[in-house]
C-alpha cells in the first residue's frame, strides 16, 4: 500500500505516522525529518534548508523532489510506505506521479486529517521532541512520565525551532496558499479519504484504519 499523509503542520501526520507503521509494515517517509537530521549533520542540504524551515517557508520543490525520488527507490519501499509531508505544492504532486509511473505504480490513499487552526496552534506550541529518538510529546495532550525526559529511550526533550508561533502562523499561511490545493486535486483523482482530526489520538487512527479497510 503507498499512502499520502496530508494536512496542515501539527494535524498529527507524523502521531497517526507512527502508529500506522506498526499496523502496516511498512516505511514512513518524512520530508521534515529527512531535512531536520541534514540540518543537524551540517550537511550541503541541511545548510541550503536552515533558513527556508527557520522561516517556516517551503524548500525548493527541485530539493524535495530529488530527495524523494531516490527514497521510493529504496529497497525497504518494495512493499509499499507512507508519505508524511509530502507532496506540499502541486509541482511535487505532479512529480511523484511521474516518479511512479515509470516504476509502474501509483499512490492508493491520500488520508487528508482536517483540524482547526486554532487547535492547529495548541498543538504545536505544546509539542516535544526527544533529541535521542525523536519521539514526539505534547506537554498536556501527552506528556511523558517525567517531564522533559523521554518515556523511550531516556533522551532529552526539546522544542522544534519553527514551532514558536510566528513561525507557527507563517507556516500555516504557507500550507494555505500552497498545499491545501492538494484537496482538491486527489479530490478529482479519486483518491481523497478526508478525516475528522479532532479527538483522542487513538480514536483518529481508528477512523483512518477504517477508511483504509473500508
Ligand atoms: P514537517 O516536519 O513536515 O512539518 P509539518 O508538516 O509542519 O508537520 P508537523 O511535523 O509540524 O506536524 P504533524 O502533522 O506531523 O503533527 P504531529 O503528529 O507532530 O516540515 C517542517 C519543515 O520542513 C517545513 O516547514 C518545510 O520548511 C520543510 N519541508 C518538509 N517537507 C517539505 C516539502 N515536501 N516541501 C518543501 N519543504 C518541506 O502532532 C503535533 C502535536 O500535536 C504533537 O505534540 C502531538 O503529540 C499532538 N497531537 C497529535 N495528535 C493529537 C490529538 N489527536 N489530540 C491532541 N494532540 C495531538
Amino acid at each position: 500500500m503507498r499512502l499520502i499523509l496530508l494536512g496542515p503542520p501539527g494535524a498529527g501526520k507524523g502521531t497517526q505516522a507512527t502508529r500506522l507503521v506498526d499496523k502496516c509494515g511498512i516505511p514512513q517517509i518524512s520530508t521534515g525529518e529527512i531535512l531536520r537530521a541534514a540540518v543537524r549533520e551540517g550537511t550541503p542540504l541541511g545548510k541550503s534548508a536552515k533558513d527556508f524551515m527557520d522561516a517556516g517557508k517551503l524548500v525548493p520543490d527541485s530539493v524535495v523532489i530529488g530527495i524523494i525520488e531516490e527514497r521510493v527507490k529504496a529497497a525497504d519501499c518494495a512493499p509499499g510506505f507512507m508519505l508524511d509531508g509530502f507532496p506540499r505544492t502541486v509541482p511535487q504532486a505532479d512529480a511523484l506521479k511521474d516518479v511512479l509511473a515509470k516504476m509502474g505504480l501509483k499512490i492508493d490513499h491520500v488520508v487528508s486529517i482536517e483540524v482547526p487552526n486554532e487547535e492547529l496552534v495548541i498543538r504545536l506550541t505544546g509539542r516535544r521532541m526527544c533529541k535521542g529518538c525523536g519521539a514526539g510529546y505534547h506537554v498536556k495532550f501527552d506528556p511523558p512520565k517525567s517531564a522533559g525526559v523521554c518515556d523511550k529511550c531516556g533522551g532529552a526533550l526539546f522544542q522544534r525551532d519553527d514551532d514558536k508561533e510566528e513561525t507557527i502562523r507563517a507556516r500555516l499561511k504557507v500550507y494555505e496558499d500552497q498545499t491545501a490545493p492538494l484537496i482538491a486535486y486527489y479530490r478529482q483523482a479519486g483518491l481523497l479519504r478526508p478525516i475528522e482530526g479532532m479527538g483522542g489520538m487513538g480514536d483518529i487512527f481508528g477512523r483512518i484504519v477504517g477508511v483504509l479497510n473500508g
